[in-house]
This record gives C-alpha cells, structure tokens and sequence, in this order.
C-alpha cells in the first residue's frame, strides 16, 4: 500500500484537490506573504471596483452608519475579520474618533506581517486610538473576543470576502459567528452586487496580470512548501461569470499536457492539454440573496448602505 505522510493541511488539501476530478485549490492558501502583496496590487488597479465601492460607502455615509453602530453611550469592541492594511476601516475609525465614543479596534489576520503593520500605522496615523491586534484563524480566536472589557461588539467582515465560501461555507461561518455574539451585537459584511458581466471579467481578468499572478503564486507556493516542480509558465488564468447564479470562477488551465512531480507527497499529477484546476469563487450577490442568506442563518437586517452606482452593499445585521 502507498504510504503518504502528511504533515501539513495545506499538503493535504493540495494533495486531494490536484488528485480530484475536477482539479480544484483552495483559494484561502493565497495568501501568503507573496500573495498578501498580489492582493494588496489587485485592490489598487482601477478596474477591481469593489474597493472603490466601499471606500465610497465609508466616505459619505460614515455619519449614518455610526448611528447605527452607536444606539447607547455603552461603548464597543469594533472586531475586523481579515483586515489587511485597513485602509477602509481607517475611514470610520477617525470618525468615530471624532465622536468621542469609547471603543477598541481589535483587527484579525491571518498574516503576521499584516497585522503588525497596520498596528503600527494605526499607532502613528491616528495615536489615540486603542487597538489590539490578534494574528489568526478567526474562530479560535473569537473566543478570546467573547470575553472583553466590553458589553458590545460589532463585527465587521468587509470586501465581499464572505464571496470566496461556497453557500454552505457562507452559513457554516455565520453560525459560528451568530455563537460567538450575543443579543446586541451587530455584525457588519460587505456584498459585491450582480452587475453587467464585462464589468465583473474586467476586475477578474485584468489586463495588469495581477489576478493571474495572485493564482499563479499558490502553484508556485507549492513548489517551494511541497518541493514540487510546477512550471508556471505552463499554465494560464481564466475567469468565468454566470450571470445567472451571479458566481464568478477562478481557473488556472494547463497550456500542454504535462506532469507535475510534488515531491514531499511522493505524487505524479498527470494535466491534459486544456485541463482546468478550479481555483477561486467570487460570488456576486442580489438583495434577495442577501435577504436570505440572512433568514437562513438567524440574522436580521438593520440597514443596507449602497455605493451611488449599487455596485456594492455593506449590511448591517443583528441577531433575529
Ligand atoms: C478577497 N476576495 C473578496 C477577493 C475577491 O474579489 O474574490 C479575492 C480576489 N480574487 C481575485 N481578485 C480578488
């Protein structure tokens, strides 16, 4: 019998992944240091709106969506999932600065390097703030959230990153997170809408490579943790966009027919000419969507804050 030690979950998921049939990778393994940085290029090119969209959506309404935040003078821990270099949070962070309410920002990342950043810009850019930075995986962590010096949080989970779950992931993460909350907690997510197709291809196949890059580098990430031989040159991106379910799909596609030696797992992968690893869902929302997606998890909407072209949605939930 084949004899395979596993070490890591990523090694193991690459191994069934790039074993299935269909291929697939997870996209949550592109962010790495590399990748951390291909994302930071993508949220900078013009064509991928969504950043814009909700930079927009903090600029002008950022009174508004205080209010809703701040209905009593208790003051709130203002937990961010994924914050990367905060460049939007930073927005409502300076205004509810302004406000003189008591509350704590308290960023999670996966990246080191990303949180020790982003605590350190926040301490020079804006020094009154408190902060409390927590490097991990979001679930083990929200434990330690539970319990703080707080009687309120408000979660945020922005950039339509709930997109990249399938739809039982999607509910799978909200029940976690509906555990971890109680009655007068909110949480607040943002949703890229359903828009014309081009519009959603242009940010997805962009003409900078940036989007191809971010794929490529989770094959090259192979290479270097798995000591595997992946030719990148050897593959190229494609996205697709059903308009329909509003689901946008990340590809790479092997150019020849060709194997790929993963030498930590002791495994030939053998891809066809044409073949197709599935790599990434963006998923691109209508409002009844997110209306359900809300029922069916047990929340409800307190109020949805749209960009001027509704390209975009921050939502605003409490628990039903
Ligand atoms: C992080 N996430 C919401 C991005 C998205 O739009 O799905 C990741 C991304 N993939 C390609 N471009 C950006």
């Amino acid at each position: 019998m084949e004899q395979i030690e596993v070490q890591t979950e990523f090694a193991k998921d690459a191994l069934h992944g790039l074993s299935a049939k269909p291929k697939y990778l997870s996209s949550k393994y592109f962010y790495d240091d590399r990748g951390s940085q291909i994302f930071q290029d993508i949220m900078r090119m013009p064509e991928y709106y969504l950043t814009d969209c909700e930079l927009e959506i903090f600029q002008t309404q950022k009174r508004s969506i205080f209010e809703e935040f701040v209905k009593s003078s208790d003051g709130f821990e203002l937990v961010e999932l994924g914050a990367g270099d905060g460049l939007k949070t930073k927005i409502l962070l300076t205004h509810f600065l302004n406000q003189q309410v008591d509350f704590r920002y308290a960023p999670i990342d996966i990246s080191r390097v990303a949180i020790e950043n982003l605590v350190n810009d926040l301490n020079k850019q804006i020094p009154d703030l408190k902060v409390k930075g927590r490097i991990g995986d979001y679930f083990e962590l929200m434990k330690e959230i539970e319990i703080n010096g707080y009687s309120r949080k408000i979660i945020l989970f922005l950039g339509s990153n709930i997109g990249n779950y399938s739809p039982e992931e999607s509910i799978s993460f909200l029940d976690n997170l509906k555990a971890v909350m109680q009655n007068q907690d909110m949480v607040f997510i943002g949703f890229d809408l359903k828009k014309e197709s081009h519009i959603i291809l242009n940010a997805y196949n962009d003409p900078h490579g940036h989007t191809a890059a971010f794929n490529l580098n989770l094959l090259q990430r192979i290479n270097t943790e798995l000591d595997a031989n992946f030719d990148l040159n050897n593959f190229s991106h494609k996205e697709l966009y059903n308009s329909d379910s509003g689901t946008a799909k990340s590809y790479l596609m092997s150019k020849i027919a060709q194997e790929v030696n993963i030498q930590s797992l002791d495994k030939t992968i053998h891809f066809e000419d044409g073949e197709k690893v599935f790599m990434e869902r963006s998923q691109k929302y209508d409002l009844e969507m997110i209306n359900k997606l809300a029922e069916k998890s047990g929340f409800e909407i307190v109020r949805n804050f749209f960009d001027q072209r509704q390209y975009f949605v921050n939502s605003l939930w409490k628990i039903k």
